[in-house]
Formats: C-alpha cells, structure tokens, sequence
C-alpha cells in the first residue's frame, strides 16, 4: 500500500490511517508531497512504517525511477489528505512530483481522500475536477464529509474518518489469486440496425459485465472487455473493445479467444446479444407506411454455443448467463439446459426483473456438479462469487 500526504492540515490524520494498515500486518510505502512535509515529517512516517517516506522522484540515493518502483510495489494508492492543488493536479494528468507520478503510473486501485476549507471543495474549478476523476473512472473518492474544519467552520470538505478510509483502502487489497489467466468478458446490448436511425435492442445496462471485468483485474487477471455500446467508464487495468452488434461482437470475440481459443483461460458471457437482426438492414431511413409494417428478421448466430461446440478439452473455461422471466425451479431448469446445450461450464442464472438494470441482483450459479441460490446481492459481489469457481476451474485443472 502506498500512503500519499498532501499540504492539508488534516495530514496528522495520515498517521492513524497508516496505524489501520499496520494493525493488519500491510507494508507501507509512505509517500509526502513537499507541502505534506511541512505538515507531518518524514521521521514520523519513516518510523511508524519502517519504509524511507519518499518525497522526490530525483532522489539520488534510489538507483532507478522511483515513481515506477513505488507503482509496482503498491497493490493500492492511497492519497489522504488531497488537497484541492493534488486533484487538480490528477485530474490533468500532470506528473510533475513524486506523488502525481506515482498516481498517473499506479497499476491498481487508487483512493482518493479529499480535505479542505467547504469554499475551496464547492469552487467549480474544484467540482469540475473530481467530476473528471469521477467519468475517468479510475479512482476511488473517498469523502469528503460534512464537519468541522480547522478554522471551525462547518461544512461539505472534511477529509473522511481515517478508519473508513482505512477500510475502503484495505477492502480494494485484493489476492491476485487470477494473476497468470487471461479472461475475456463481454458485456452490455448489442444493437441490431434496421435503418440509419433505428434499430432493435435490449435493456441490458452493462453493469454485470463491467463489474466482472473490474474485479478479475483487480485480482490479477489480463482482461479483454468486449463491449456493446454502454457509457459506462472502462474499469481500471481493463482492455477494452467497443462493438455494436452482435456479428461485431462475434468477430471481437474470436480475435479475442485466438486460434483455437488458446488465447484466453476462461470466457465469461455476460452481454445480452440480440438473437436477431433484420435480414436486410435498409441504407435510407424507412418512410412511415399507412397500416402494418413488417420487417423480415434473421437469426444471429449463438456466440456462446459457437465457442462451446468449437472448444476441445476443458480450457477455456466458458461461462454464461440465463436472464429469463422464469423464477425458482423453472429458472434452474432453464440454466440446466443451457449448459448442457452450449456446451458450457457454469451459467448464472437471474431473473429478469432482479437483474436489468440496477447494481444488485438474485443469482444461481450452476454448474454439472449442482445448483448454489445466492441471497441477493450487488453485481460486483456476484462478480466475485463467479470469480471465485474462475478461480477454482484454473486450480481443479492444473
Ligand atoms: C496551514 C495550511 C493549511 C492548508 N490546508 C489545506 C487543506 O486542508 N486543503 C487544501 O486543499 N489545501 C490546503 N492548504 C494549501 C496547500 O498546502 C497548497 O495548495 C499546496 O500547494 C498543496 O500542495 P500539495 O497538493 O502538493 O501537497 C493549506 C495551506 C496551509 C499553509
């Protein structure tokens, strides 16, 4: 974990979060901006961390580039306090002290703990910049809370408690226990055009698929995301692809899986691919026509059952999703079939009017060896619980 102070007067504060760190036995890599440094010393950090508190990325007495080492010894960054100047500074993707280096090359999460006067938080200039961190989509905001601030002023703009800060930081500590496998994840609608400015769909939000991929690469894993046209911000550490419809997603997913599938350990399927397209897709907008209109649609390929009939072996892993109407009993019988029909190794299965749209979800995961009913829970907790039997099929086969 590397600890980032910034010139806050709330960086006393820092010590007891890098106290929460140590308590839980994690090695802290205490990093202070020159402003941080007038506030708590590096003595301070030095001798309750057992690691030299780093301030500049000149420092001769490192021999390589500090900021790259730093980034690849942090699992997560941690910046508590941010000042307004670190976030404008992050916001622009400016590099230009150890801390702002650190944070622009951090390979994992990073948490970001803004502190400062409620005027200097509420300024536009302020908002607009952790609005951009907020659509980058690469941190994690951490507060700041309404409180009393060091002149005694109350308002929005005090740095959060050190303990959730703490906590927030620990729970993004993640075992990289998917390091070494490459996962591809396809999430979102396709969209299936039936003239320049119409088109068939579905309802499908993304969310599912985006947290799948934002947890594998938070464990370790080498993530493609094959992604139907969603606005969600691509998840840390993620290589994304946009597709539009569903033979777009097929292409991207067989360059993705590779010759012979060999170029991915598992396949989670978690897109909501139209099943079919109009036949012939009119290239000028179709005129409105007194009385009924038919359009001849055709069906679109199975993209999963395609890779379940082309794989020999157990590898890749293949995974995917039954969203059905159907509850309970009915639902299981469903995801059964499926799995046997595509050929596939585990098919969570949820109802539709639990899973469209919203963070959370019911799910069943099941597999040949039987049924697990999840309580309800959100996508990126459902994301882990697949992950885990990810995990657990790498193991069983190796
Ligand atoms: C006594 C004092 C307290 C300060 N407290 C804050 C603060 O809580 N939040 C903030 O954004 N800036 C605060 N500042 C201003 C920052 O220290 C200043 O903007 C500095 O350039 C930040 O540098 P850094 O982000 O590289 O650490 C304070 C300055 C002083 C002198």
């Amino acid at each position: 974990m590397a600890l980032c102070v910034t010139g806050s007067i709330a960086a006393f504060k820092a010590v007891e979060i890098a106290r929460h760190f140590i308590q839980k036995g994690v090695r802290v890599l205490p990093v202070l901006t020159r402003s941080g440094a007038r506030f708590v010393g590096h003595a301070t950090f030095t001798g309750l961390c057992g690691e030299v508190a780093r301030d500049d990325m000149w420092d001769a007495s490192f021999p390589g580039e500090l900021h790259i080492h730093l980034a690849t010894e942090a699992d997560v960054v941690v910046v508590a306090p941010a000042t307004a100047d670190a976030i404008a500074r992050f916001a622009s993707g400016r590099a230009d002290d150890l801390m702002a280096a650190l944070v622009l090359c951090a390979r994992g999460p990073v948490v970001i703990a803004p502190a400062m006067h409620p005027r200097m938080y509420a300024h536009p200039a302020t908002q607009r910049n952790v609005g951009v961190l907020r659509s980058d989509g690469r941190v994690t905001l951490v507060g700041p809370v309404v409180g009393e601030v060091a002149n005694g002023e109350v308002g929005l703009g005090r740095m959060a408690e050190p303990s959730d800060i703490a906590a927030a930081a620990l729970s993004l500590l993640r075992p990289q226990d998917l390091a070494g496998l490459r996962i591809v994840v396809t999430a979102g609608p396709t969209v299936e055009d039936l003239d320049p400015v119409r088109y068939l769909s579905n309802r499908s939000s993304g969310r599912m698929g985006f947290a799948i991929a934002q947890q594998a690469a938070a464990r370790g894993a080498k993530v493609v995301l094959v992604a139907g046209p969603v606005e969600l911000a691509t998840p840390s550490g993620v290589e994304r692809v946009n597709v539009r419809s569903a033979m777009e997603m097929r292409n991207a997913l067989w360059q993705a899986m590779g010759p012979e599938l060999k170029a991915a350990d598992a396949l989670v399927m978690a897109a909501a691919v139209a099943d079919y397209r109009a036949a012939e897709p009119s290239d000028v907008k179709l005129k409105r026509v007194a009385g009924p209109q038919s359009i001849h649609f055709i069906a679109n390929p199975d993209l999963l059952a395609e890779l379940g009939a082309a794989r020999s072996g157990r590898s890749p892993m293949l995974v995917g999703f039954a969203l059905e109407t159907a509850t309970g009993d009915e639902l299981a019988r469903l995801a059964q079939a499926k799995l046997q029909s595509k050929k596939v190794d585990l098919v969570v299965a949820n109802g539709a009017s639990d899973a469209i749209g919203g963070d959370d979800t019911q799910a069943m995961l099941v597999s040949a060896s039987g049924i697990e009913t999840l309580a309800p829970m959100t996508k990126v907790a459902l994301a882990d619980r697949l992950l885990d039997r990810v995990a657990a099929y790498g193991k069983a086969g190796s």
